[in-house]
């Protein structure tokens, strides 16, 4: 298949990217490097099937040729960065995801929207199931990316509704691995950091709200297997085994063998209490369910960020 995707030098983009050019597919990849950067695909810089295009998905493009599948990826998701491009972040949503679609209208190819688990907002049911609407603050300073995703899925339905577009909407979970960004301010890269550094472990709030981790690989194959099921409906993607934020700091710790203190914060406004995926649609229409281990996925990850030092220090 020859298969656009938007968002690609991002976290996932970049393992997205990785795994289809490892499965036979052509890749024409846009970003525009908001929050990516084109270091993340170097390992792709001589595939043959693999471009990159420096694109910002809210602008007009035109691109020649036949496409099978478009997948939209493209938004700040930490909240680091869509709090400091809120604005970039609602656009990327709307106008973005509309520009996506009208390419997958246009080429008659199925259409694949990445959408997040905040779309429960601090969730009211729990475990979060896709029949779930939400418990959203509509003008919270997490809105731009809660509404813009919201608003995302309600785009994808109409077009498929109006149009008869294939589409595949993927509500994903925390999601950790290697190229996350040791500065983006999500938990995994700046515990790791921390714990690199011998510093103290920032714990916001008292550490009893809970997250579950899923490695970046098993969430890859869920989305490549959702791409391709004829689900229209929303699909939660993530770990379903949750853990206490002091847990899984007490886990990093162990990775990285640090005896960082942990120190406590104030919640941030809007913070979740609890968050775990429920994960039987997946498992029952995909055959789908993460299967690395949390010790193993930070392994790789805290490999990675030792690399990644190593080479900001030399
Ligand atoms: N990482 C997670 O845990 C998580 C959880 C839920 C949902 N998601 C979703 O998955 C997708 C990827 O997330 P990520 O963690 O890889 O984030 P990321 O910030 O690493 O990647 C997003 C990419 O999109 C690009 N981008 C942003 N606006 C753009 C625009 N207007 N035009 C072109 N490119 C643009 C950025 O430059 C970046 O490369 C996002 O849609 C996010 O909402 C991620």
């Amino acid at each position: 298949m020859r298969i656009v995707v938007a968002g690609a030098a991002g976290f996932i983009g970049s393992h997205f990217c990785d795994r289809l050019i490892a499965d036979g597919h052509t890749v024409v990849a846009f970003d525009n490097f908001l929050t990516g950067s084109p270091s993340n695909l170097s390992a792709l810089r001589n595939e043959p099937r693999f471009s990159l295009i420096d694109q910002d998905i809210t602008q007009p493009f035109e691109l020649h040729g036949a496409v099978d599948a478009v997948a939209n990826l493209a938004s700040p998701a930490s909240p680091k960065d869509y709090l400091e491009h809120p604005i970039e972040t609602l656009d990327a949503g709307a106008l973005g995801t509309r520009r996506m679609l009208e390419l997958a209208l246009a080429k008659g190819a199925r259409f694949l929207l990445t959408s997040t688990s905040e779309c429960y907002g601090d969730p009211l049911v729990h475990p979060q199931v896709e029949t779930y609407w939400g418990n959203v603050n509509p003008v919270g300073p997490r809105s731009c990316y809660d509404e813009s995703k919201r608003f995302a899925e309600a785009l994808t339905m109409a077009y498929h509704r109006q149009h008869g577009i294939r589409t595949n909407i993927a509500r994903i979970f925390n999601t950790y691995g290697p190229r996350m960004k040791l500065d983006d301010g999500r938990v995994v890269p700046a515990f790791v950091d921390q714990a690199l550094r011998s510093e103290p472990m920032t714990i916001f709030g008292d550490g009893s709200q809970t997250r579950s981790f899923c490695y970046v690989d098993d969430l890859v194959d869920g989305l490549c297997r959702l791409m391709l099921s004829d689900e229209r409906y929303p699909v939660n993607l993530g770990n379903p085994h949750e853990m206490t934020i002091l847990e899984f700091a007490e886990h990093i710790r162990s990775v990285t063998g640090s005896a960082s203190p942990i120190q406590f914060r104030p919640l941030p406004e809007d913070d979740p209490k609890v968050r775990r995926p429920d994960i039987s649609k997946a498992r029952a229409l995909l055959g789908w369910s993460p299967c690395v281990p949390l010790e193993e996925g930070l392994r790789r990850t805290v490999e990675y960020f030792r690399g990644v030092r190593t080479i900001g220090a030399s």
